[in-house]
Order: structure tokens, then C-alpha cells, then sequence
């Protein structure tokens, strides 16, 4: 992991951030991910080999602990924050509890006040607005971490940090603009993975943008099988709405001009810094 960090500052990232949070078997098993919160020295020679081997920030993304009656991440974070680690992120929940159960805000806050004054980013079941207010407030961590409220919604960050800006409710995002960022999406993605593999993830992250489009299913099973760019745009042009305008029923999937349309065409319904 020292050698795979010298490499990754040398590529030019800004930061390392090791997984001590994966509950998955297959992670585990190895000795990686949650369990890494098992061996408490280890785990720290192996965190400041890291530390001590590149110049740019390392992150440690952790669990609660491995179980109920190991909970550690308040022991563990303010000796990370000894050896060097910039910030912690903490999902509320143990390796065993995997995604069940609700998360343990207490526990979050528990670790908050184990340090100093490292950054303490809380993580676990934010799904709205309203429960980034709350895992701020109630936990005092300086931050908030959103896994899957915001795989099906890509406005999540934009809304919620409106929100928490001003204090207002944010606006609601309209089909067009869920759309057009979709279109937006699957231009980048065929970009950069070709169209066999952006077909395949198109597969999977529609299930995420048709939660708030009308006919939820419709698209759903439209795309569950998509194989090539032109079945991508027959099923747009056949379930979107006729009076859209035609960037958003007849896409021309090109990152810069549907950026050019997310920009000028969303008015009040999306803000530019919600496309970057
Ligand atoms: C598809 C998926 C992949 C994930 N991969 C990782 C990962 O590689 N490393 C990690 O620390 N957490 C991973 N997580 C966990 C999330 O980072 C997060 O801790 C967890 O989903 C709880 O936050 P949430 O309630 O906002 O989703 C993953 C979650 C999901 C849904």
C-alpha cells in the first residue's frame, strides 16, 4: 500500500484515502477493508508507512468497528490523527451490521470527540436534505458523506447544500433537467468507457434516475437490456415527453453542448455548479 501511495502522488491525486469500511466477505476475508479495524497496530504501522512515505493528504474512510462489542473508531481516530491522517470519515454502522439497522449517530459523535481537531466526516443513511442537517447537528462533525441517496439522485449535493446555505427548502429539479443531465452522464460515460461498457452501466444506473421520472418501470425495463447508442436514443425520443425540446428528445450526445444546454437552458431549475 506504500508503494501503490508513492505511485498514486506521482499520477498527481490529491489525496489517499484508505477503505477501512468495506463490510463485503470477499474484502474482509483478506484482511482488508473493515477488517482492518481488528488489528488496531498493525493497521497503524501500515497507516503511517503511508503517512510518512508522500507529501499529499491521507484520509481513513472506517466503520464503527468490526462489531457491537468492538466498536473502536473512537480509539482508533485521534491515533490516526497522531500519526498524520488529515480527516476520518465514519459510516455508523459496524462490519457486521453491514447495511442493517439504522446509524449510530452517537457513536459518530463519540469519534468527533475523540480528536483534536482533525476534520470527522459523518456517513450513513443521509437521504435528504433534512438529515444532513441533522447528522451536522446532532453529531458535530464537519462534514457529511453520501453514498446511495446520491446514486439515484445527482441533485442531491446541489439541493442539500443549498439548503444548508440558506435554510430554504430547494427547488425541485424538473424532468428536463434530470434528462438532460442523464443525456449529459451517458455522453461522459461513453467517452471514457465505449459504448459496450457505458451500455452496461446505463443498465444499472437507470434504476437511480427513473425513481423520478413517470414511467418509472417503462424506462426501467426499456434500458435493462440496452446494447448500442441508437437503442439509448429510440428509447429517449419514445418515453420522453413530446413537448420537450429536441436537445432532450433527440440528444446529440456531446459532453460540451449538453453542458452548454444544462447551463443556459435550466434557469432556476438547476444551478450551473450542479453539472461540475
Ligand atoms: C455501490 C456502493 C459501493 C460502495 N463502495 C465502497 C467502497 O469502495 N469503500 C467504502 O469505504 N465504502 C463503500 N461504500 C459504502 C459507502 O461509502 C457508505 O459508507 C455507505 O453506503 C453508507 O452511506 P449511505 O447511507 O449514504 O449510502 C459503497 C456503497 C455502495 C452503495
Amino acid at each position: 500500500m506504500r508503494d501503490a501511495a508513492r505511485f498514486l502522488e506521482d499520477l498527481g491525486v490529491d489525496l489517499i484515502d484508505i477503505n477501512m469500511g468495506c463490510p463485503v466477505d470477499r474484502i474482509t476475508k483478506g484482511g482488508a477493508g473493515a477488517a482492518l479495524m481488528l488489528d488496531e497496530e498493525l493497521t497503524e504501522e501500515l497507516v503511517l508507512a503511508i503517512v510518512e512515505a508522500v507529501e499529499i493528504p491521507v484520509t481513513v474512510k472506517m466503520r464503527l468497528g468490526w462489531d457491537e462489542d468492538t466498536i473502536n473508531a473512537h480509539v482508533l481516530a485521534p491515533r490516526l490523527e497522531q500519526m498524520g491522517v488529515a480527516a476520518v470519515a465514519v459510516h455508523g454502522r459496524t462490519k457486521q451490521q453491514a447495511y442493517t439497522g439504522s446509524v449510530n449517530l452517537e457513536a459518530i459523535r463519540a469519534v468527533v470527540q475523540s480528536v483534536k481537531k482533525i476534520p470527522v466526516i459523518g456517513n450513513g443513511d443521509v437521504h435528504t436534505h433534512h438529515d444532513a442537517k441533522r447528522m451536522l447537528e446532532e453529531v458535530g462533525c464537519s462534514a457529511v458523506m453520501v453514498g446511495r441517496a446520491a446514486l439515484s439522485d445527482p441533485f442531491f449535493f446541489c439541493q442539500t447544500s443549498s439548503y444548508l446555505r440558506t435554510g430554504r427548502e430547494p427547488v425541485e429539479i424538473g424532468l428536463a433537467a434530470r434528462l438532460l443531465f442523464m443525456h449529459y452522464h451517458f455522453s461522459l460515460a461513453l467517452r471514457y468507457f465505449g459504448e459496450e461498457e457505458a451500455c452496461l452501466l446505463f443498465r444499472k444506473v437507470i434504476s437511480g434516475y427513473s425513481e423520478f421520472f413517470g414511467k418509472k418501470e417503462r424506462w426501467r425495463v426499456a434500458m435493462n437490456c440496452l446494447e448500442s447508442v441508437q437503442e439509448y436514443l429510440d428509447v429517449v425520443s419514445e418515453l420522453t415527453p413530446d413537448q420537450f425540446p429536441p436537445e432532450i428528445r433527440n440528444p446529440k450526445l456531446c459532453p460540451e453542448s449538453l453542458y452548454v444546454h444544462l447551463r443556459s437552458s435550466s434557469g432556476n431549475l438547476l444551478p450551473a455548479s450542479a453539472v461540475i
